[in-house]
């Protein structure tokens, strides 16, 4: 389905001068959808801003992947009551994962009754017919689409960087993993047409993006159910062909579903960088059969050895869950061999947190927090001293870094990502900012590393 784009065009004098503002919870998924709800506001005429205090609309793209990103929604929208008093004609609106949760919607209405708007993943195109509802009849929408519906091409974006773009490739997952939410609120999988995936990185070239992220719960089983048959493998062949695009990065691959054919495409796609998110999420197999992941630690090792014999360079990041019902200290402590032999470049670690209408939060053997968090601080320290490792072992060596913009830390400084994702800071002019620079690294620090530009 295609989005009537020039629709919105009729709407821009009206809101002239007036701002929104869009927090956003969660993953690249959402934040890509937070780029498409700012799109269509932009093609509608308001401004963004980063201060809720202006803005005419507020927003909460929210997440309920673990317990504690719902309540930093709670304690948002809580917060802006006063606000809402002040000013009435200001719109409050929710959506994403968290509202598709059964009767969610419902009870974030009686507990935050001064909300305007609450949509779900589903149908967020949607979201300037709900906005022009509330202004026009004053009331109050509430739609959430429990199925996922047929995608819709063409929405205007509004993205967050000049240099670098996400590109999702398929909505959805298959998958469900005992400890997780995400099918049940995003859906069963789904992919685009190639072509639509080509058209959208051709347009992104042109408009001097340099490196694109293709996106998808597990983009390793891309293209099940188009007509054209394509694997995940021949789409990275058919965009590496694009003409002046330089990097592809891609996630999240799952650990069952990496072929080795995708492992020659990144291996031949010059394009391609050599790095691979690969959630291992324990190194247990009697755990790893109980979240459902179809893996066991020998054949996680066994592929990411095959990938280094065919990747010299690559990088590994990881997720990892700690606390997961049944876990014992043995449990760990094969997580912690298996982060050791991988020798992770970056590892998410994540407290087991117990989610509505999943098998895991059924279980019994839940582990106490105390307990859990004990394994937290464990698993990060072995982790942090691996990665600190890993770029150590960088310093002296040469690599292309593609320049994103000015350290957060210290504004004259410049900072990017390697073709392997390590993030690089360096003195040079700003001019630089969007190029591919070479860069000798001179010094590591725990999660960053400090280089000089090459002339
Ligand atoms: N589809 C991706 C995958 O399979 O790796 C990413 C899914 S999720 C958005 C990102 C990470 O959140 C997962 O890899 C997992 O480590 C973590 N996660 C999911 N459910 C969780 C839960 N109930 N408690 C703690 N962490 C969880
Ligand atoms: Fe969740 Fe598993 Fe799907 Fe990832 S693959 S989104 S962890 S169910
Ligand atoms: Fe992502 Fe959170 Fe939804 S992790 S898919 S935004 S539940």
């Amino acid at each position: 389905m295609n989005f009537d784009i020039e629709k919105l065009d009729n709407e821009q004098a009206t809101n002239k001068n007036k701002l929104f503002c869009i927090s956003t919870f969660g993953c690249q998924m959402n934040e890509e959808d937070s780029e498409k709800l700012s799109g269509m506001l932009k093609r509608i005429g308001y401004e963004r801003t980063e201060n809720k205090e202006e803005a005419s609309i507020i927003i909460f793209n929210t997440c309920c992947v673990r317990e504690n990103a719902e309540n930093k929604v709670y304690g948002n929208l809580g917060r802006l009551k006063k606000q809402k008093e002040k000013n009435p004609d200001l719109i409050i609106a929710i959506c994403g994962c968290m509202m598709q949760q059964k009767g969610k919607a419902d009870e974030m209405l009686k507990r935050f009754p001064y909300v305007d708007i609450i949509f779900g993943t589903h149908n967020s195109y949607k979201f300037p017919e709900y906005l022009n509802r509330v202004k026009t009849e004053g009331v109050q929408v509430k739609e959430i689409v429990d199925k996922e519906t047929e995608i819709v091409e063409g929405l205007p974006i509004d993205r967050k960087s000049d240099t670098k773009a996400f590109v999702t490739i398929m909505y959805g997952c298959n998958n469900f993993c005992t400890y997780c939410i995400v099918p049940y609120v995003r859906g069963r999988e789904r992919s685009r047409k190639p072509k639509d995936i080509e058209n959208e990185i051709k347009e992104l070239v042109a408009k001097g993006y340099k490196e694109v992220t293709l996106l998808g719960q597990n983009v390793n089983s891309y293209g099940k159910g188009l007509e054209e048959s394509i694997t995940f493998a021949d789409l990275l062949r058919r965009i590496n062909e694009i003409k002046g695009l330089e990097r592809i990065r891609f996630m999240t691959s799952h650990p069952k579903d990496l072929t080795l054919d995708v492992v020659y495409a990144i291996r031949d796609c010059d394009k391609v960088c050599e790095q691979i998110h690969l959630p291992v999420q324990s190194g247990s197999n009697r755990i790893l059969k109980e979240m459902n992941r179809h893996y066991t630690k020998e054949q996680y090792l066994e592929l990411a050895k095959k990938i280094r014999s065919e990747i010299p360079d690559v990088t590994f990041t990881t997720d990892l869950i700690v606390g997961f019902p049944g876990e014992t200290e043995e449990d760990v402590n094969e997580t912690i061999e298996l982060i050791k032999e991988v020798r992770f470049d970056a590892a998410f670690t994540y407290l087991y947190s117990r989610r509505n209408y999943t098998p895991a939060d059924k279980m019994e053997n839940q582990i106490p927090d105390d307990v859990k968090h004990e394994r937290f601080n464990k698993l990060v320290k072995i982790s942090n001293d691996v990665i600190a490792q890993g770029n150590k072992e960088a310093e002296g060596k040469i690599y292309e870094v593609l320049v994103e913009g000015t350290s957060k830390n210290d504004e004259s400084r410049l900072t990017g990502r390697t073709r392997n994702a390590r993030l690089v800071n360096f003195e040079g002019s700003k001019e630089l900012i969007g190029q591919l620079v070479n860069v000798k690294i001179v010094k590591a620090n725990s999660f960053s590393l400090i280089g000089e530009v090459i002339k």
